[in-house]
């Protein structure tokens, strides 16, 4: 039986059972189908694709299109499961207009259930104006990457007494500004769950800490594809990459070998056709 696809009432629900959310990163459609079959009940198509799928070294090249292209894939992946589509840099920080049209592109083009964006006091009136545009919205706090160049790199938020009173700040703001969800990311465990106890949206964490309602991790980390570097909250569950590599090698090797194709990897004729064929050849060469 295919799986239901959740609802954000159903997202509100698992809040208040305590069910925790499960939560990946997703950019194509063999990944979305491998995390469909594994139960996911959301995916986020992060702008993260920029190193992971792209190989830049951040997120800022990223653009719309390739936002929607991938998104795109991943719905097809991932008929049954809660999509949500991030918004690039520059697709909303500019004024209200652009940010609600760009946040429809990803309804209208690419089928998704809502949408993500970065900051909290800062991008409160684009939360808003998408929201009141009937889009769900989820923020994102703490450590921001589009915006790491003021934050002084990709460190950790909310370290000290004053930092981590911004970023309680900025998740009442994203409440506040009508956001249905909200990300907080490489923040302490004690910041998260004071987080957790005053806000009524649905709390979502990647590397801050388990006093939340769901965990998000990037796929291509926890699979042991991005080889670049690994944040400190990462979990590797596997490593595809030695056993690609390891694939690879192989058939470079029996390739070599003249082991590969074998005789199991050829079509065969019909029988009785080949002599045919050479009778043919035979005749037409002469
Ligand atoms: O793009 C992304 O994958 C993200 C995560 C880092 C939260 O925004």
């Amino acid at each position: 039986m295919a799986k239901k696809k959740l609802t954000i009432n159903d997202l509100y629900r698992m809040k208040k059972e305590n069910r925790k959310i499960t939560w990946l990163t997703s950019y194509d459609f063999p990944t979305a189908q491998f995390a469909e079959a594994a139960g996911l009940d959301m995916l986020l198509v992060g702008d993260s694709l920029g190193m992971c799928v792209y190989g830049y070294q951040g997120t800022v090249p990223v653009t719309m299109d390739q936002c929607i292209v991938h998104c795109d894939a991943v719905r097809r992946g991932a008929p049954n499961t809660f999509v949500i589509g991030d918004m690039p840099f520059l697709s909303y920080q500019t004024c209200n207009e652009k940010a609600v049209e760009n946040a429809g592109r990803f309804l209208k083009e690419a089928n998704v259930d809502a949408i993500k964006l970065e900051g909290g006091v800062r991008v409160a009136p684009r939360i808003k104006a998408i929201v009141e545009a009937g889009i769900l919205v989820v923020g994102h706090v703490g450590l921001t990457p589009q915006s790491s160049g003021v934050l002084g790199g990709h460190k950790a938020q909310g370290r000290t007494a004053d930092s981590a009173k911004l970023v309680v700040e900025d998740a009442l703001a994203v409440q506040e500004a009508g956001a249905q969800m909200i990300l907080v990311e490489a923040v302490p465990p004690e910041v998260t769950r004071f987080i957790h106890k005053i806000l009524k949206i649905p709390v979502l964490s990647i590397g801050a800490g388990p006093h939340c309602d769901g965990q998000l991790l990037i796929v291509s980390d926890m699979i042991g594809q991005f080889q670049a570097f690994t944040a400190k909250f990462v979990k590797k569950y596997c490593n595809v990459a030695e056993i690609i590599i390891k694939a690879m090698s192989e058939y470079c090797e029996e390739v070599r070998a003249g082991s590969f194709p074998g005789k199991e990897n050829c079509y065969n004729m019909i029988e009785g056709e080949e002599t045919k064929f050479l009778e043919t050849m035979a005749k037409s060469t002469k």
